[in-house]
């Protein structure tokens, strides 16, 4: 089952998200966050009514899905980048592709017109999911991030919402 995220998911959310930190090269930081930290960034996307998405089994938060602003600046205002992770003893069962296909369908009743993901270039599973997903590749960054000693490379994936729309009368 997919649903809105609440509080109570925060602490899974978590451990997820701090698992991906201390043990991927999915996320560039370094030092796991605290449930002070998971709660403030829960505040934010409810502040601009974005979404968090998890993926629930037996109660048990098994994944979760959402996005923010691609760049803090008004030109940037329909686009957005996400984030999906699964928990690592759920991967390879089809839960990422059904977290994007709900947060896409959300981005676009949002009123977003691209989707962003800035996907580790050796993660292969999560560009074959978005290029699965429709999503192709516009930018390659090489060596713009360090971890674990070694140069990451970033690859630049869109997905535009609506194509051939015209730029929304404001
Ligand atoms: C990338 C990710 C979201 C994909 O979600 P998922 O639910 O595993 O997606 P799928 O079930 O479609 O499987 C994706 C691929 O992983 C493979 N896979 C199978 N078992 C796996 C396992 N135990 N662990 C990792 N990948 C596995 C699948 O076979 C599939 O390969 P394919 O692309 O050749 O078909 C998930 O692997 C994940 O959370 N990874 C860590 C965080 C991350 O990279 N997030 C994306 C940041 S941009």
């Amino acid at each position: 089952m997919i649903r809105d995220a609440t509080e109570h998911d925060l602490p899974a959310i978590r451990a997820i998200y701090n698992d991906a930190v201390l043990n991927t090269t999915a996320i560039w930081n370094e030092q796991p966050v605290d449930l002070a930290n998971r709660q403030a960034w829960f505040s934010a996307r409810q502040a601009q009514q974005y979404p968090i998405l998890v993926a629930v089994d037996n109660d048990e938060v098994t994944g979760y899905a959402s996005f923010g602003d691609w760049r803090p600046f008004e030109g940037f205002r329909y686009s957005v980048e996400h984030s999906v992770y699964v928990r690592n003893d759920q991967r390879g069962k089809g839960l990422g592709p059904h977290l994007m296909q709900a947060l896409i369908e959300r981005a676009r009743s949002c009123g977003k017109h691209v989707m962003v993901a800035a996907i580790e270039s050796g993660n292969l599973a999560s560009i074959r999911l978005h290029e699965r997903l429709g999503f192709v590749t516009t930018g390659q960054m090489p060596q713009v991030g360090i971890k674990f000693g070694r140069w990451l490379d970033l690859t630049f994936m869109q997905l535009t919402l609506n194509p051939g729309a015209q730029p929304p009368k404001e």
